[in-house]
């Protein structure tokens, strides 16, 4: 087995609010392979954007500890950043500015020259398929071209691992399709790590080698799909659906693999 290239130790996070301590992630043990996709499941507030949010730097945990791509995330976040990308559950790119300035000025952050900071945002162009709205106000793009756009963010500086929350909500089937082969390619040519939060479980089913489903700020069970679905779902025949209402006790938005219908969350 490939060292692994994020580990956490009892990661938790509570916030206070007027109302009491909400505990939303309570002390997670995760450990991920280099070159893996993780679809990191689980109903609405389970926790998923916390802990990726922790994992990212933008949130300090409250107890616990992690190591991603080999930086201590408490000791050297900024040797963390340098490593990872994030998109987050929704982006956060400048209305005003182009597509091109948007992306041109993330590789100039990172400190890309200015021939290379445009040889690679021609690259992500193409990647991305931005190529015709590369001179547009971020404003003016629809709600796929700005996921695409918050990925090519995210991709900038190759990052080893990439995170990715809840990326193709919103997306047609042809960017989501576009997407997948994306980001199978990014595991496969790079060896990126993908950790990828989403509601679509057709989406986990294709895309991960292993899912963790959480469930109240807490692990509720982990495996690939097919161990989940013997183990949970009743049998290798189970839907992930079934096998995802039956670790939870709650439903969340089906894909092809599922009933079809949209079940109550
Ligand atoms: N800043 C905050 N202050 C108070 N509570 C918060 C805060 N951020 C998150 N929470 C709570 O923590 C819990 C976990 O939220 P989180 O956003 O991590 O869930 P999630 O699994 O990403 O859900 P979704 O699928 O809806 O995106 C929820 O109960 C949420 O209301
Ligand atoms: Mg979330």
């Amino acid at each position: 087995m490939t060292s692994p290239v994020l580990l956490t130790s009892r990661l938790a996070r509570t916030f206070e609010t007027k109302r009491g301590t909400v505990e939303a992630v309570r002390g997670i043990d995760l450990t991920v392979r280099r070159g893996e996709i993780l679809g990191f499941l689980g109903p609405n507030g389970a926790g998923k954007t916390t802990t990726l949010r922790m994992l990212t730097t933008l949130l300090p945990p409250t107890s616990g500890s992690a190591t991603v791509a080999g930086h201590d995330l408490a000791r050297d976040p900024a040797g963390v950043r340098t490593k990872i990308g994030y998109v987050a559950q929704s982006g956060g790119v400048d209305p005003a500015v182009s597509v091109r300035e948007e992306l041109t000025t993330q590789a100039r952050l990172y400190r890309l020259t200015k021939p290379q900071a445009a040889a690679r945002v021609a690259e992500l162009a193409d990647e991305l398929g931005l190529g015709d709205v590369m001179e547009r106000p971020c404003a003016t793009l629809s709600g796929g071209q700005r996921r695409r756009l918050d990925i090519a963010m995210a991709l900038t500086h190759r990052p080893g691992i990439l995170f990715l929350d809840e990326p193709t909500t919103g997306l047609d089937p042809g960017s989501r399709a576009g997407l997948w082969a994306l980001i199978r390619r990014l595991r496969d040519t790079s060896g990126t790590t993908v950790f990828l939060t989403t509601h679509y479980l057709d989406e986990a089913e294709a895309l991960a080698d292993r899912l963790v489903i959480v469930d109240h700020g807490g692990i509720a069970a982990e495996g690939t799909a097919e161990e989940l679905k013997i183990r949970y779902g009743g049998g290798p025949g189970a839907t992930l659906q079934e096998t995802f209402i039956s670790i939870t006790g709650r439903g969340t938005v089906t894909g092809d693999s599922g009933t079809g219908e949209p079940v109550a969350v």
